[in-house]
């Protein structure tokens, strides 16, 4: 099951009102022209932030110059529209101190000094967004090379390096692949197209509430940092700097809540 643990693509409701005590170098609001985003624990908009998001003039929350469209327990997802002559170099802003793109993410290359040895995207109907023609007038090679990880099941994230081997030179399109974790399934078609995930992590040692559990989060199997998930019957960030777990007042369906300890 997929706990919501929170939603911002619109306004965020934040529970308690000393959740902001912790941090007080850490903005964690956005505002301006007609938004307003407030972000939990660990996400804020300043040097101070644990997980340091940018916000645009108009009150977006971004990364780099791409929105980002929701943000969950795990993820951090963000609105990667189709562009033809995308300069490839680009990707390396989405991995950074603390986040990183997930296997999850296929890809639409272009330009490319040879092409992957296994492409598993679908590429008709990753590209069905994009007038491919269109690229052709921008001078772009229109013979579409892809991208995506066949290898879930070890890591979270993708290696950038094999992604750089080919040596492409724009970055088109992008598309997410398989929610449940099974990458066999792609002929399916992706489940979301023109997004970028992003899964995130806190560094340091863990620092997570006692009824919650911390989960190590690794790149090519070195510990970077953790994240916290409060036990069933609590819902918070987890963390202890943020808002920890607190008993959940009532469960939707009713009957599986723990009782408190
Ligand atoms: C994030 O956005 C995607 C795509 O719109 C949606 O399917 C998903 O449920 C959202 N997640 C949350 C936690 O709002
Ligand atoms: C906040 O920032 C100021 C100045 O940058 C610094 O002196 C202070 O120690 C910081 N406080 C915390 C709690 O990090
Ligand atoms: C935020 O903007 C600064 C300055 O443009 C940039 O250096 C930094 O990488 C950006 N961070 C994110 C998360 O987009
Ligand atoms: C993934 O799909 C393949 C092919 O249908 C199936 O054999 C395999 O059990 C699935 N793996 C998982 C983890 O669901
Ligand atoms: C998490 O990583 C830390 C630091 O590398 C390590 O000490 C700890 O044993 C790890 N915990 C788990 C559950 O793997
Ligand atoms: C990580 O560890 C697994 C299992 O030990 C290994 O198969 C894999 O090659 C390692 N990956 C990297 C990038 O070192």
């Amino acid at each position: 099951m997929i706990l919501n643990f929170l939603i911002l693509s619109m306004v965020l409701i934040i529970p308690s009102p000393s959740s902001t005590s912790a941090q007080p170098n850490c903005t964690r609001v956005c505002a301006g022209g007609r938004h307003e985003n407030q972000v939990p624990y660990p996400f804020g908009f300043s040097d101070g932030c644990e997980v340091h998001l940018n916000c645009s003039n108009a009150g977006e929350i971004r990364v780099g110059q791409y929105n980002v469209h929701n943000i969950t327990r795990d993820h951090i997802l963000i609105n990667f529209p189709s562009k033809c002559d995308r300069q490839f170099n680009e990707i390396r802003q989405f991995n950074n101190r603390n986040f990183a793109l997930t296997w999850r993410n296929g890809f639409l290359l272009s330009n490319c000094h040879w092409a992957f040895y296994e492409c598993k995207v679908p590429t008709i109907r990753v590209g069905s967004h994009l007038n491919l023609q269109q690229c052709d007038t921008t001078g772009v090679d229109t013979t579409i090379n892809c991208y995506s990880n066949n290898t879930p099941e070890q890591e979270e994230f993708i290696n950038l390096n094999s992604l750089e081997l080919p040596r492409c030179q724009y970055l088109v399109s992008s598309a997410l692949f398989d929610v449940n974790g099974n990458s066999s399934h792609s002929e399916s078609g992706p489940e979301f197209d023109q997004y970028l995930e992003l899964g995130w992590w806190v560094r340091g040692e863990c620092g997570c509430d006692r009824n919650a559990i911390c989960r190590n989060v690794s790149y090519e199997n070195q510990t970077i940092g953790y994240r916290c998930y409060c036990n069933q019957g609590y819902v918070g960030d987890g963390f202890i700097d943020g808002d920890g777990c607190r008993i959940q007042a009532q469960a939707p369906g009713g009957s599986n809540t723990k009782p408190p300890p």
